[in-house]
């Protein structure tokens, strides 16, 4: 059997609101043959009068990713009908269709009303109007500077939360899209409620407010096609009114006050405010409830207190079934651990007061908060008279992205570190990467999401999230090239930029071409990572980095004697190494692009660099002037030393590790790298070892700890109970996660050999003492998976490699070969498990 089984524009299998002016189509292809390869496809696109647009024809090729539309331009606010067709090497033949629609393909041009009865409630903005004919379809096209959630009747419109999402507001907002068809009718009223959420509430640890501006406002067009064929479009402007809505305050780090028996008072007029940024319809996958978890367990601490556990970290809000008396205050206050007494523990969310308050109207009533989240695990109830767990659910919320990946291993601690990597990239990646959820920080962090970023790719497809935060690390660079430290940018000119987190301009987007072989994303990212590069050449003399702030190996264990969070490896060491790291991937980026001259040039620029580097920091014999374990690992992941001198720096770092008793010391920076260096140079078991280490400092530590997500410190919680300092000290950051990168190149062995995956390399790590493992991973061309299972010296592995690709096996205890699609089995003789 032969079947297209997804079938997508820009990644999507049902787009509305889509403003690309050349969409890109891919599919995927399964069959129950093996060496399976498409031959040709035709790909035709309709219109909603099933008038032809494009036909691309039948195309000889193997070519099932990315391709792009080059048909008729596309008309705005318009369904389209795409069918591909293909055919492969066995004579069969598969076909799917899709519908996508258009968005406005322009600024929308409802005004921007804001509300006119001073600072006081949450605005909600109404329109009355009627529809006298029948409707056939109807859309609202939607934004705020603040966060929004319409209405129309009293229906929610859409799923989403916290829309329009966290751009750099004066530069960039984004509309959504929504099909309203179902919720007309003929007397209606379109209402939406905007909060204050990254636009103008409290940002950063200062708690700054109104760091974008200090008005909040509406934009929406809405529009009715009747069955007759004719058009209405309904807009912001003059005629919408305002009053103060129920909620009675919105804060993301604080909470939501809401007062369920306000009154609704009378209208006021709306005031039209002007935006002049630019205003571009949704990239990235928007925030929604993707699950609810029931709550597992009531009880009253130590102090008195009733906490309910969800057993689970997690990003979101609490949605709650009470019935009490009119004018009754209840409030629910996260916290994400309790401390060694068993109390409710909220020293380290700071000044995020992370509370919902509520005053019921003596109705049984469910209620959760509109304009918030919280990041949490355990809950404080006050007020209520009686607890039923039943009553209470956590809504999950985070970037609603496709998943792809799925890792299971016989050890069960090892199944948990991989839960809790997948755990804390749902919590923190809410519109932007955030470094966490839960403190009065929650920003975007670009070192933080540069170093998790491979890892975040194969759990989740996350072209569009990426894509859409680099629009804004782009949007935010300084005249110079200089990369802000969080995007979208509240900390202004607050230090000069760090290598590593700069780095994001350059890693990232090379990440998104590696893994989905997409090219635009390089494309468009183009300007800005060799802004990022001209930024450090402009401070490098002698083709060295070594002046200005400096995050270095941020919280690496090896300096915790100076309580200096930068560890203790060379700072601009660092600095001139991902200086060579991101001039090599810019000139690799230039060559893909065509663009040959750039692709010499910083290629010299990278020969330079590495050349410097080693004059300045290894000495003739051979030795690495910065003998940490960050610095040993950059030397050598980064190819920065020469040949012969790769043996010894390499001693430096296992002796390193050995006389830590086999435990890293390393922090943000050496993390990602240093198990992949020590498998690439020979010392799989030494990286084995650190993984399965469950003593302090290591993965599995946090774990035993009851950990369920990816702690920011190595010592977050001691052997005691106790804690590290509070002031920072989250339990779901995910930048030590970045071992998932690791565990699924080199303990699964999924690498890819080519961009997309379209070569791809199965080389998995036979680790002692887990005796199964079982990883598949859904690239571009479909699923490619990993299992073996090993018994009595013998391994038997099961591999699965998607049509229209090829993959190297290098599987233990068995001969290397070469294969194309197809699901295969093997047996080796193995010495691994015991
Ligand atoms: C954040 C980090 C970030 C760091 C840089 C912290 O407060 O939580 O994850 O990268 O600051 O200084």
């Amino acid at each position: 059997m032969f079947t297209l089984c997804d079938f997508t524009v820009e990644y999507n299998k049902n787009l509305l609101g889509l403003d690309e002016r050349k969409p890109r189509f891919s599919w995927t292809l399964c069959s129950d043959k093996q060496n399976v390869r498409q031959t040709a496809y035709c790909i035709t696109v309709r219109d909603e009068h099933n008038a032809m647009v494009w036909d691309s024809g039948e195309t000889e090729s193997d070519n099932s990713v990315h391709i792009e539309y080059d048909g008729a331009p596309l008309s705005a606010c318009t369904r389209y009908n795409a069918t591909v067709t293909v055919r492969d090497n066995k004579r069969e033949s598969a076909q799917a269709e899709l519908t996508f629609e258009t968005g406005l393909m322009r600024k929308p041009s409802g005004e921007f009303i804001t509300h006119t009865f001073g600072e006081r409630n949450v605005p909600k903005f109404v329109r009355s109007f009627e529809c006298k004919k029948k409707i056939q379809r109807a859309r609202l096209y939607a934004t705020a500077l603040g966060v929004y959630e319409a209405r129309i009747n009293g229906m929610r419109v859409g799923d989403i939360y916290d829309a329009p999402g966290w751009t750099s507001y004066e530069k960039r907002l984004q509309y959504q899209t929504y099909d309203v068809t179902e919720l007309l009718g003929d007397n209606n009223e379109l209402a939406a409620t905007v909060g204050e959420g990254w636009y103008k509430g409290a940002l950063t640890w200062d708690k700054r407010t109104c760091v974008f501006g200090d008005t909040v406002a509406f934009c929406a067009e809405l529009h009715i096609t009747y069955s007759d064929g004719t058009r209405e479009i309904i807009k912001t402007d003059k005629e919408w009114n305002c009053r103060p809505s129920h909620i009675l305050s919105s804060s993301l780090y604080d909470g939501d006050e809401t007062d369920t028996t306000f009154e609704t008072p009378a209208f006021y007029p709306v005031k039209i405010i002007s935006y002049d940024g630019n205003i571009i319809s949704q990239i990235n996958e928007p925030v929604r409830v993707t699950e609810s978890l029931p709550a597992k367990e009531c009880f009253v601490t130590p102090k008195g207190e009733t906490v309910i556990d969800f057993g689970q970290n997690l990003t979101g809000i609490v949605r709650f079934r009470v019935h009490g008396k009119r004018g009754q205050q209840v409030r629910i206050a996260h916290a994400e651990t309790l401390d060694s007494d068993g109390n409710f523990y909220t020293a380290n969310l700071r000044k995020a007061k992370c509370e919902d308050t509520y005053i019921l109207n003596g109705n049984e009533q469910i209620l959760q908060p509109v304009f918030t989240f919280h990041g949490f695990r355990f809950i404080r109830l006050y007020g209520f008279e009686s607890v039923d767990i039943a009553d209470f659910e956590a809504l999950v919320l985070h970037s609603d992205m496709q998943k792809s990946g799925v890792f299971s291993f016989s050890d069960s601690r090892i199944t948990q570190l991989q839960s809790n990597i997948v755990w804390s990239q749902r919590d923190n990646f809410f519109d932007i990467p955030s470094d966490c959820p839960q403190r009065d920080e929650r920003l975007g962090w670009t070192g933080d999401a540069q170093v998790f970023c491979r890892t975040a790719s194969f759990n989740y497809n996350v072209v569009p999230f990426f894509e859409k935060w680099l629009g804004d690390l782009a949007a935010d660079q300084t005249a110079d090239g200089g990369v802000a430290h969080v995007v979208p940018n509240v900390l202004g000119d607050y230090l000069t930029p760090s290598s590593c987190w700069g780095d994001a301009a350059t890693v990232i987007p090379w990440t998104l071409y590696c893994v989905y072989g997409d090219e635009r994303i390089l494309a468009r990212q183009y300007e800005s990572m060799k802004a990022w590069v001209e930024y450090m050449r402009s401070r490098s003399p002698h083709d060295l980095w070594q002046s200005g702030f400096q995050y270095g190996d941020w919280l690496a264990l090896d300096k915790e004697e100076f309580s200096d969070r930068t560890g203790a490896t060379d700072k601009y060491l660092i600095a001139t190494a991902f200086y060579a790291l991101s001039a090599d991937i810019l000139s690799k980026a230039a060559k893909v692009l065509n663009k040959s001259e750039d692709a010499e040039f910083y290629a010299r620029l990278h020969a330079r660099i590495v050349k410097a580097f080693c004059k300045e920091y290894v000495t003739d014999t051979g030795r690495l002037v910065s003998e940490t374990q960050t610095a040993c690992v950059l030397a050598l992941h980064f190819d920065l030393l020469p040949k012969k001198f790769r043996p010894r720096v390499l001693q430096t770092l296992i002796d390193n590790i050995r006389d830590h008793g086999y435990h890293l010391t390393t922090g943000f920076v050496g993390t990602p790298y240093l198990c992949h260096t020590l498998s690439e140079c020979g010392y799989g078991d030494i990286a084995v070892r650190l993984l399965k280490s469950d003593d302090y400092p290591s993965w599995l530590y946090a774990v035993d700890k009851g950990a369920t997500t990816i702690w920011e410190r190595w010592n977050g919680i001691y052997p005691d109970g106790t804690f590290f300092e509070p002031s920072m000290s989250s339990f779901n950051h995910y930048a030590y996660g970045s071992i998932g990168d690791w565990m699924y190149r080199k303990w699964a062995g999924i690498d890819c050999l080519q961009p997309g995956y379209k070569k791809i390399s199965i080389k998995p790590y036979l680790v002692e003492g887990v005796d199964s493992i079982s990883c598949a991973f859904d690239c571009m061309y479909g699923k490619i998976s990993v299992a073996y299972r090993i018994e009595n010296g013998c391994v038997r592995y099961r591999v699965e490699i998607p049509v229209n690709t090829t993959a190297v096996l290098e599987l233990p205890g068995c001969d290397k070969t070469t294969v194309g699609s197809g699901v295969y089995e093997f047996d080796g003789k193995t010495e691994a498990s015991k």
